[in-house]
């Protein structure tokens, strides 16, 4: 007998209530140290006094009026968001991979409609993960998703993680675009190095391809600038977002240059409920705090705490953690024993983490995590470790 709801994930026996900041609670009132923001979602930590105001208001006057109408709010958090990065032009999704759709049917439009009805194609790398629909598991390439769904969908062709020399070799005359993320979320935390970033905006600009980056995980504030690629200094053509944009709300977005953008006139894509007044009034309540003067710095600051600390726990505890890397707090602990054990015992300290590809443990705070947080955290991490170090030596003595 199957389920009611679809057994599609390996939900851990657990169920949460309520949550406060970066503390979350359980039914019967256990209090959980949260560094995993709903896989980087809750960007400013549960019940966001600000965004709880913002949905309830919005809630009071109109939920949903589709896009045949105007929706003020949305032109509003396109404009800051224009206004705040590379863009000149958003279309506004319910989720990354739909945000991801529309970042691929565009790039293939532009060509279309300078004439190239051939560049279609797109180079993706080894390791990445863009979602869960027909076009997103072809583009991320990862067999375990695609196994049983009928023909991948065509037009991507994989190379390995950020080799330029292998995205030369692959570049022909039907790529259209070369898709990114700047660091790798599901990966394993890898992020893309800056020299690597900037070859690749060399090497589209050199064919006359496009650069699309997906920033739906190491976006929004998530390394301590609003976007990823801001560290690298240069900006793609088009670039999709999601979960920490809507602070929790299902909220994506696809922002582009009005030249990458050129084909997709009225009638070319869309989506009934993309860009609602509920929203767009979380995306541009998420964006007052993070465009306050001073947030980014502070996660900045409370990420070099955390990777610092973290880097004194992987020289304490050398048999369990192999690396610290990431970028801001989108921090990877690269394990050598199973991810799955530490992630376990950090559960057992009441610490929640994420597990992600390469063995690796994710921590992802909210960016609203304070310092006695992170040592509160470190603490917790400390003691996971220890209790597998007991838990090892105690098998040695008794093998
Ligand atoms: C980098 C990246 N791209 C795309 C997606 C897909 O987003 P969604 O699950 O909202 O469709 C994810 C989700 O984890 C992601 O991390």
């Amino acid at each position: 007998m199957i389920s009611p709801l679809l057994p599609t994930y390996a939900r851990v026996n657990m169920a949460f209530e309520r949550g406060e900041g970066a503390v979350a609670y359980t039914s019967d009132g256990e209090a959980y140290l949260d560094f995993g923001a709903g896989i980087a979602v809750n960007s400013l930590g549960h019940a966001h006094p600000h965004l709880v105001e913002a949905l309830t208001e919005q809630a009071q006057k109109i939920w949903h009026t589709s896009n045949l109408y105007q929706i003020p709010a949305g032109q509003q958090l396109a404009e800051r968001l224009t206004g705040a990065s590379f863009a000149d032009t958003v279309f506004f999704t319910n989720s990354g991979a739909e945000a991801m759709e529309c970042m691929i049917k565009m790039a293939r439009k532009y060509h279309y409609a300078r004439g190239d009805k051939d560049r279609y194609r797109i180079i993706t790398f080894e390791g990445a993960f863009h979602g869960r629909t027909l076009a997103t598991i072809a583009a991320g390439g990862q067999e375990k998703y695609l196994e049983g769904f009928g023909p991948k969908v065509e037009g991507f062709d994989q190379v390995p993680f950020a080799d330029h020399d292998a995205v030369k070799a692959v570049i022909g005359d039907q790529t259209a675009a070369i898709l990114i993320e700047p660091v790798q979320g599901e990966g394993g935390i890898r992020p893309v190095p800056a020299k690597c970033l900037r070859g690749l905006r060399e090497l589209a600009d050199e064919h006359g391809i496009l650069l699309l980056f997906d920033e739906i995980q190491c976006g929004m504030g998530r390394t301590g600038k609003l976007f990823a690629h801001e560290w690298a200094g240069i900006a793609p053509d088009i670039m999709a977002v999601a979960k920490a944009i809507g602070g929790g709300f299902p909220l994506g977005a696809c922002l582009a240059t009005s030249e990458a953008a050129q084909g997709m006139t009225a009638g070319t894509h869309g989506s009934t409920y993309g860009g609602n007044p509920l929203a767009m009034a979380c995306g541009n309540a998420v964006l007052d705090v993070m465009l306050e003067d001073g947030f980014l710095e502070a996660v900045r600051d409370k990420a070099l705490l955390l990777q610092q600390k973290l880097a004194r726990l992987k020289d304490e505890h050398p048999k369990i953690i192999e690396d610290v890397r990431g970028s801001g707090l989108m921090i990877g602990i690269k394990c050598r024993i199973a991810n799955t054990e530490l992630l376990q015992a950090c559960l057992k300290q009441k610490l929640l983490t994420i597990a992600a590809g390469d063995n690796v443990v994710r921590l992802l705070p909210p960016l609203i995590v304070n310092s006695e947080q992170i040592d509160d955290a470190i603490s917790r991490i400390d003691k996971a470790c220890q209790s597998l170090s007991s838990d090892a030596t105690e098998n040695a003595a008794s093998g």
